[in-house]
């Protein structure tokens, strides 16, 4: 008998589920300690199938059990494993959102090399940063400074930033990397020769969910999280993100950091 399809709550459903959470001061605890309610149980509740998906599915795909009877299911396992992947993706993404803006985050700031975060972030975005061919140059990476941040939270900006510099980059473009001791902070600097976005949308696009025309052209699915993520995160570091961009001349993505 066919199972009834649950179908996923619309993105506005989860931006209410969001916004529901972000901050309005003062709170009261018994608003605060809800709020924390409900991340531990969206945490919960929602990563724990995705585990067993992703984890089955793979356990599938491989075969490990004995063969499968059709390659279409093979086919099917690595959808699911693909798909699932995905949702986990969007779910920590809301998470770390939702967390942020419920102060709720337990960061580290401590002194980290800026070269052995951008080695550990290039590393993990190999795949996607070839597949593009796209060059990324680290200019002058003998010379970089370290900055006071949480390591965690240090990777995950440099991740995202660099990752939509690629993302939206021409294929075979460059995306420049570059530091600089500017007083007592650092500025790191994230550059490409993209197609660049107009001045008056960089305030929106900084807000979850929210997304450029030149989404439809870009060679990975995202939900428009990633620069609301690092804008909350730099600002949780004592730092700041800004963004210049003019149509048709790339992005410079900007971030300031305590140096060390
Ligand atoms: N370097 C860039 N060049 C051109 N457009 C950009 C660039 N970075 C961001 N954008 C625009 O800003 C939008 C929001 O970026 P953001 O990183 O928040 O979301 P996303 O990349 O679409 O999805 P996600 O980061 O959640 O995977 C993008 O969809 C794109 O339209
Ligand atoms: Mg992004």
């Amino acid at each position: 008998m066919n199972q009834p399809v649950r179908k996923l709550p619309p993105p506005d459903f989860i931006q209410a589920a969001v916004q529901q959470t972000s901050v309005v001061t003062p709170l009261t605890s018994t608003e605060e300690e809800r709020k924390r309610t409900f991340l531990r149980m969206a945490s919960h509740e929602l990563r724990t199938p995705l585990n067993s998906i992703l984890g089955f599915s793979e356990i599938i795909e491989s075969e490990m059990f004995g063969p499968l009877g059709a390659p279409q299911y093979k086919e099917y396992a690595a959808i699911i494993h693909a798909s699932g992947a995905r949702m986990l993706r969007l779910v920590n993404q809301i998470l770390e959102i939702a967390r942020l803006e419920a102060q709720a985050v337990s960061l580290n700031p401590r002194a980290e090399p800026l070269d052995s975060a951008l080695r550990d972030v290039l590393e993990s975005l190999k795949g996607e940063i070839s597949a593009r061919k796209i060059t990324v140059t680290v200019l002058e990476p003998e010379y970089l400074p370290s900055v006071t941040a949480d390591p965690r939270g240090l990777r995950t900006v440099l991740t995202n930033l660099i990752q939509n510099a690629a993302c939206f980059s021409p294929e075979g473009g460059e995306v420049r990397v570059s530091a600089d001791t500017v007083g007592r902070g650092v500025e790191i600097m994230i550059e490409d020769d993209g197609p660049g976005i107009d001045r008056e949308e960089l305030p929106r696009l900084m807000k979850p969910f929210e997304q450029g025309e030149n989404v439809l052209t870009r060679h990975t699915e995202g939900a428009g999280l990633g620069l609301s993520i690092c804008d909350l995160l730099c600002r949780a570091m004592s730092g700041r993100l800004t963004l210049q961009s003019q149509p048709g001349r790339g992005v410079t993505a900007r971030v300031k950091l305590p140096s060390a």
